[in-house]
């Protein structure tokens, strides 16, 4: 692509050419300030600076130059600027280079929002790297302003090759779409739900906060009143919230199934649920597990059917557990919560799962930590400039997964909800998709 001309309220962004050379060259050099850390200031010559324009390739599509010059001064070329794709990281960065006397004008961040711009609209890329050295704290500075967000440290050399610099390493969020769910029988819901298991009081009230709305709970958990008491706290309107819970085993059976689910509601403060799920399919020990499903799904069902709850669905069913409703019960599941996550996707219940038209949901789709430090993981998250738990729930959701982070955090909650800014691509999803088992909660409906 031909490097084309950026405008921004006070610069022209134009194509750096081999003609800039002496102007870079004594800019550049003469300030001592921004050769801390810049590594093209380390240039002895004019001869190097011409080398390095060379070297730079100024207009390929791996790296493009830009000039920048000021419009109020007759387009003084003040400094360089660019997006270079590391091979390394299969990613594009950014970077930009301003003389001394021209800073605190605001140019770092006009020119940053340029080339972010550039690059989503022109080179239409979903993550973007962006690095500066610990110490240069306005350049942190401009990049946060302008949506980077830090991701790890790295080492980074100047241009001799020799002298190391610790940097922090950012990422650009390009915010992406994220996509609703919706069930065989038309009723739709946010991708990403707040799991509530050993959530802390409090915890619901920050969920809503961080923009939560799909709210998982279960008479198991022993927290429906603090779930509902939240809710209602908020003041936000039952409509716009979607409320789910499970039935225990201890409460199967017709009769107790219509006890479990009054229980359940007067505990949420709520007339209806949107989604109502048995929890596992099996008490230990019970040879009457077969009747006491059909007898409390054929009970959920009516509960359906009268309005009160809008879906129905299981949990912890794997294809056989899931037959015993299919060749008995008129209405089909409409979801199944499953343990699914990075080396644990039960690929088997899961293509049984589409191939019936039924939901599949992820319980710990972080693996309740137990994948955290997996270098696995960690290196493709850094390739994609993301965390590890991030990574993890865009995996579950390019597989179509509606997924149920669990955080007491704020700003972990809200991290977990921003995964929509990338996509992690064919061969990096096939190669998760088939790692070998990992991460593995031991639970198990038959065991
Ligand atoms: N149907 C079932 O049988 C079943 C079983 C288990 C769970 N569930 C549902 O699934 C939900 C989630 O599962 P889960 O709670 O077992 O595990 P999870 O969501 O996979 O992991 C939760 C753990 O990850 C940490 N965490 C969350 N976000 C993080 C982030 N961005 N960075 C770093 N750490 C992060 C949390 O710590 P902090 O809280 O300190 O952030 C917590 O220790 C449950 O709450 C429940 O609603 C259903």
């Amino acid at each position: 692509m031909r490097i084309p001309t950026l405008e921004t309220k006070s610069l022209l962004l134009r194509p750096l050419s081999v003609d800039d050379a002496q102007n870079a060259y004594d800019r550049w050099t003469s300030d001592p300030d921004v050769s801390r850390y810049m590594m093209y200031c380390t240039h002895q010559s004019i001869e190097e600076t011409n080398e390095w324009l060379k070297y730079v390739d100024i207009n390929s599509d791996v790296a493009y130059d830009f000039a920048v010059c000021v419009k109020d001064e007759d387009n003084y070329l003040c400094g360089s600027c660019g997006v270079y794709y590391i091979e390394e990281d299969q990613v594009f960065e950014v970077g930009y280079n301003i003389a001394k006397d021209h800073w605190r004008k605001g140019y770092g961040t006009e020119i940053m929002q340029a080339l972010v711009k550039f690059l989503i609209n022109d080179l239409h890329q979903t993550a973007i790297k962006g690095r500066y050295e610990i110490h240069n704290e306005v350049s942190g500075h401009v990049m946060k302003k302008c949506g980077f967000e830090y991701v790890y440290d790295e080492d980074d050399y100047k241009f001799d090759g020799v002298t190391k610099h610790e940097c922090h390493v950012l990422r650009y969020n390009v915010k992406g779409q994220k996509k609703q769910f919706e069930l065989y029988n038309g009723v739709s819901f946010d991708p990403v739900a707040y799991g509530t298991y050993k959530a802390e009081p409090g915890s619901v009230t920050k969920a809503l906060k961080a923009g939560y709305r799909y709210f998982d709970t279960a008479s198991f958990y022993k927290n429906e009143e603090m779930v509902g008491s939240e809710l209602k706290a908020s003041g936000i309107p039952r409509e716009e919230l979607f409320i789910a819970s499970k039935i225990w085993p201890d409460e199967f059976g017709y009769k107790e199934t219509f006890e479990a689910f009054e229980r359940s509601i007067s505990k949420l403060q709520t007339d209806h649920l949107d989604l109502y799920l048995i929890h596992w399919p099996i008490a230990e020990g019970d040879k009457q597990w077969r009747s006491r499903v059909v007898d409390t799904w054929n009970a959920m069902s009516e509960l359906y059917k009268a309005g009160k709850i809008r879906a129905i669905g299981v949990s912890n069913f794997l294809p056989h557990h899931m037959k015993v409703i299919l060749d008995n019960c008129e209405i089909k599941p409409m979801v199944d919560q499953l343990e699914l996550h990075i080396g644990y996707m039960q690929q088997y219940a899961v293509d049984f799962c589409r191939a019936n038209d039924i939901h599949v949901q992820a319980w710990s789709p972080l693996g309740r930590g137990r994948l955290k430090e997996d270098p696995v993981i960690t290196k493709m998250a850094n390739k994609y400039l993301v965390s590890p738990e991030k990574l993890m729930l865009r995996f579950l959701n390019q597989n179509d997964i509606s997924i149920l982070p669990k955080s007491n955090d704020l700003a972990r909650m809200s991290d977990n909800l921003d995964i929509f800014g990338f996509t992690i691509d064919d061969y990096d999803m096939s190669f998760l998709l088939s790692l070998p088992q990992l991460g593995y909660s031991g639970e198990h409906p038959d065991i």
